[in-house]
């Protein structure tokens, strides 16, 4: 008998061409432990989906070693299928058939059993949708179908690619839960997003995909502290003079939204200096707040620097 996996996915030296010129995936290399949610989050084209696609034995690697549960995915698909579900990004259905109907399908390719099918239909919240056709479901319903029908054969792994894309947000919250829901369950989850709230709500790790390179991963945690050299003062309500106040210390202020103003800054020294700057100017404001970073700022900041670094570098994805 092999020795069980210590991880559920590990990723060595992975690279994807397609045709001479696109380098998708980059030569990147990560592990997945048991049991943990997994984030890759990225932009469009950064190689999410074709690194997903290369673990579930959909893809073929140019280069490098995926394993999953042990499991060489270039040698041994029949043997990971069974342990591995899938939402695809853009996943759909069958429009004419109800939400018990699919699930009743897609169970009995996997040998599944009814009861089975009542529980996973509960587990996404559609027990009030189980008589309805998958056409009439609104976005959000639709994506926790899918997600039920990765489940229908009890998977290991489940692998979800832009789960709540175009759903609004409490839709997008609603899929959370269910989200929530499989961890506590203990299942492995590779989760793929543009969403850097999801990551950082849902994620134990997080690694930044961008023109198919990893170019940070942590936990959000982490990742916020390391990268969090700055802090981000916001005066909400100010009068129009405070940004030329700001501005005028050789800051960079900008308006957030309707009359708030943000600025980055590196010391507590920086915003005592921009208050009595304002307090001297008569500058008003109602009220503000000091924060670290958030993982989309990171996301931001760190997105930025890798490409200004790769600005003239071999080509990548877009
Ligand atoms: N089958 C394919 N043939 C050729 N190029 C492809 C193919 N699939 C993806 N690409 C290209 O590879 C790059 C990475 O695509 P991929 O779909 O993996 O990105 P992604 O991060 O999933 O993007 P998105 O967020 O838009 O889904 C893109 O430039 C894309 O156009
Ligand atoms: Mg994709």
């Amino acid at each position: 008998m092999t020795k069980e996996a210590e991880y559920a996915i590990e990723v060595e030296s992975l690279t994807k061409r397609y045709g001479n010129d696109l380098l998708a995936v980059n030569g990147i290399s990560f592990n997945v432990r048991k049991g943990e949610v997994f984030a890759l989050l990225g932009p469009n084209g950064a190689g999410k989906t074709t690194t997903v696609e290369i673990i579930e034995t959909i893809r073929r690697p140019t280069s490098g070693k995926v394993h999953l549960l042990g499991m060489d995915v270039t040698k041994e698909k029949r043997n990971i299928v069974p342990c591995i579900g899938v939402l695809p990004q853009g996943f759909s259905s069958f429009d004419r058939i109800t939400v018990r109907e699919t699930m009743l399908y897609y169970s009995r390719l996997f040998g599944g059993r009814n009861d089975d099918i009542d529980k996973l239909i509960a587990l996404v919240n559609l027990e009030d949708k189980a008589k309805e056709q998958y056409a009439t479901l609104s976005g959000g319903l639709k994506q926790r179908l899918g997600i039920a029908i990765a489940l229908v054969n009890d998977p290991k792994v489940v692998f979800l690619d832009e789960p709540t894309t175009g759903l609004d947000p409490r839709a997008r919250r609603e899929v959370w839960d269910v989200l929530l829901g499989l961890k506590k369950e203990g299942k492995t989850v590779f989760l793929t997003t543009h969403y850097m709230e999801e990551a950082e709500l849902l994620a134990d790790t997080v690694a930044i995909i961008l023109s198919g390179k990893i170019i940070a991963m942590g936990s959000p945690a982490e990742l916020i502290e390391s990268n969090a050299d700055y802090l981000v003062l916001t005066l909400q309500s100010v009068d129009e003079k405070a940004f030329a106040v700001v501005g005028g210390l050789g800051f960079e202020p900008e308006q957030n939204n309707d009359k708030a103003l943000q600025v980055r800054v590196e010391h507590m020294d920086d915003i005592r200096k921009i208050l009595n700057a304002m307090n001297d100017a008569n500058a008003s404001f109602v009220s503000m707040d000091v924060r670290k970073p958030n993982l989309e700022q990171v996301f931001l900041k760190l997105t930025g620097e890798a490409l200004h670094e790769s600005a003239g570098g071999e080509k990548g994805a877009q």
